[in-house]
């Protein structure tokens, strides 16, 4: 089965900030979590690069749009290899399989009669590369996100007949037996869009006379095709559209992305598709927004915080972790310096670090680092393992990614509470024996737990993996795990293995 994920393509106008990592490394976690599931998975992700923002970025810094797109390009794609991203394609709006794409597009919706020509007068804000109309706007005219007057702009340009297909679209989303169903979520998104939907839909603007760093109209090569519709046929491009192969990966398992873009992303893009006879995208999932210290993060506040600022102080995985956990994933949340440090200590220091390096060191000093020999057994394994099949499928499943980790670390509770119950320090005087059968018991645990924690943190994983003595190949003994969920007799680390020594997983802060 295919599995295909996708990001939004990001401006090139910013630098990588956690806004968009956040995203990203929630999509590499689904995608992971969906190859353990084996299936065969396309994960895109990429840069938005045409328009008037980044003609206009590339003018203040004095360099040529491409230039611009060049060297921002390679940045975020330097931080998704910071962050161990897995994506299988990086998608760049000015690569020439993407013209193919997007002139096949908007020709087929020309040809369709779905395409006209109207003279407009609109207040554009450059930020959101869209149109607004004065009542989208706050009470001194600015935009909402951007604070800044959207420019009166007047154009004879080319329009797409969204308003034929509202009912529709209406049904499609609104009924999930629908062949063509589009599950939007979260719920309370949904319903916004559905309310928004049924005042009605106004056609839309998908070409620009002014805009010169931009698509030429196959049709009209004296303007360039609007930078959203641009942008949202990247989901085509990245998998070989307008080949017929497309559909290898095609429709769309989930659209991933914040809240600012839903819009787009649940409302234009599928009239695009219907409108080209395309199928719909299955999901379109938006997160929320997060804040800073209350603050929305800017460049003009000063306060963006980037991923390589989280990594020189977390690392590459506890980044990974933290960013995807601060705040539940699906609603708006503020995130903080002290908040990050508070999680990490929590969760990853003082849980599952202690549970692996109080294990590890009980071993060591009774055993010489080697699996004791007692009776083979999988009681905690089995609490574990029934902890997590049910509550953290399902949650990874329903992209409640924040809910998946807490199940993770219920397990690694169970374990450490399990401990100090054993009073293990106080059986190496008395039982050896006893002590033999806890240790194994811990390890084939904690094996379990990384079988888990893999998509979220895969090279600390590997590494637990290692250090319990484990063999083969985590990422193959996970997916077979996943796929019948039977743990072998002796369990993952058996009998007389020797025990590896990981470091400090996750070095405490004060
Ligand atoms: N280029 C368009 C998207 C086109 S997709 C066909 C765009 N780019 S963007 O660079 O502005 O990225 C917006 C996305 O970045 C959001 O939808 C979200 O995925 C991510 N985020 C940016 N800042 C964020 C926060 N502060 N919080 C959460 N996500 C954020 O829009």
């Amino acid at each position: 089965m295919k599995f295909y994920i996708t990001t939004p393509i990001y401006y090139v106008n910013d630098i990588p900030h956690i806004g968009h990592s956040y995203t990203t490394i929630a999509a590499d976690i689904l995608a992971r979590w969906k190859r353990l599931n084996n299936y065969d998975v396309f994960f895109l992700t990429g840069t938005d690069e045409h328009g008037a923002k980044i003609a206009q970025a590339a003018k203040e810094k004095g360099i040529s749009p491409e230039d611009l797109c060049n060297q921002m390009s390679a940045k975020f794609k330097a931080v998704w290899q910071l962050l161990n991203i897995s994506y299988t394609d990086f998608i760049r709006t000015t690569e020439s399989r993407h013209f193919e794409s997007v002139e096949k597009i908007v020709q087929t919706l020309f040809d369709k009669g779905l395409i006209f020509k109207k003279k407009y007068e609109g207040l554009y804000c450059v930020g959101c590369e869209r149109f607004y109309v004065l009542k989208d706007l706050d009470e001194n005219g600015c935009c909402l996100l951007h604070k800044t007057k959207p420019v009166l702009q007047f154009e004879e340009n080319y329009f797409f007949k969204l308003s034929q297909f509202g009912d529709e679209l209406l049904k499609r989303i609104t009924d999930a037996t629908h062949q063509e169903h589009i599950q939007i979520q979260p719920e309370e998104r949904k319903n916004e869009i559905i309310g928004k939907l049924k005042l009605g839909l106004e056609d839309v603007s998908i070409s620009r006379t002014t805009i010169e760093w931009g698509i030429p109209l196959p049709f009209d090569k004296s303007q360039t095709v609007y930078v959203w519709i641009d942008a949202l046929v990247n989901y085509l491009t990245g998998i070989d559209f307008p080949k017929e192969e497309f559909k290898k990966y095609w429709p769309a398992d989930v659209h991933l992305m914040a809240k600012d873009i839903l819009w787009f992303h649940s409302v234009i893009w599928p009239a695009v598709l219907m409108g080209a006879g395309i199928e719909l995208p299955k999901k379109v999932y938006s997160h929320g927004f997060f804040t800073l210290n209350g603050n929305k993060m800017s460049k003009s506040l000063g306060n963006v915080i980037s991923p390589e600022d989280l990594v020189s102080k977390y690392g590459v995985d506890s980044t990974r972790y933290l960013t995807v956990t601060l705040i539940p994933f699906g609603p708006d949340g503020d995130i903080s310096w002290e908040g990050l440090t508070l999680k990490y200590n929590t969760d990853l220091a003082n849980n599952l670090g202690n549970l692996l390096s109080r294990t590890l060191k009980m071993a060591e000093k009774n055993f010489n680092n080697i699996i004791p020999q007692t009776k083979p057994n999988l009681y905690l394994a089995n609490q574990v393992a029934d902890i997590l099949k049910d509550s953290f499928i399902y949650n990874m499943e329903n992209i409640a990614l924040h809910k998946a980790a807490e199940n993770l670390q219920n397990a690694i509770t169970l374990v450490n509470q399990q401990i100090e119950q054993d009073a293990p320090w106080k059986l190496a005087k008395i039982d050896k024996d006893k002590l033999a059968y806890c240790i194994y018991s811990y390890l084939q645990a904690i094996d379990i737990i990384a079988i888990h924690l893999l998509c979220f943190m895969p090279e600390i994983a590997q590494k637990i993996w290692h250090s319990t003595g484990a063999t083969g190949n985590i990422e193959d003994i996970a997916k077979k795990y996943f796929a019948d969920f039977n743990i072998p007799d002796e369990g993952f680390s058996v009998e007389n293995a020797k025990l590896g020594n990981p470091g400090i997983l996750f070095p405490r802060f004060p």
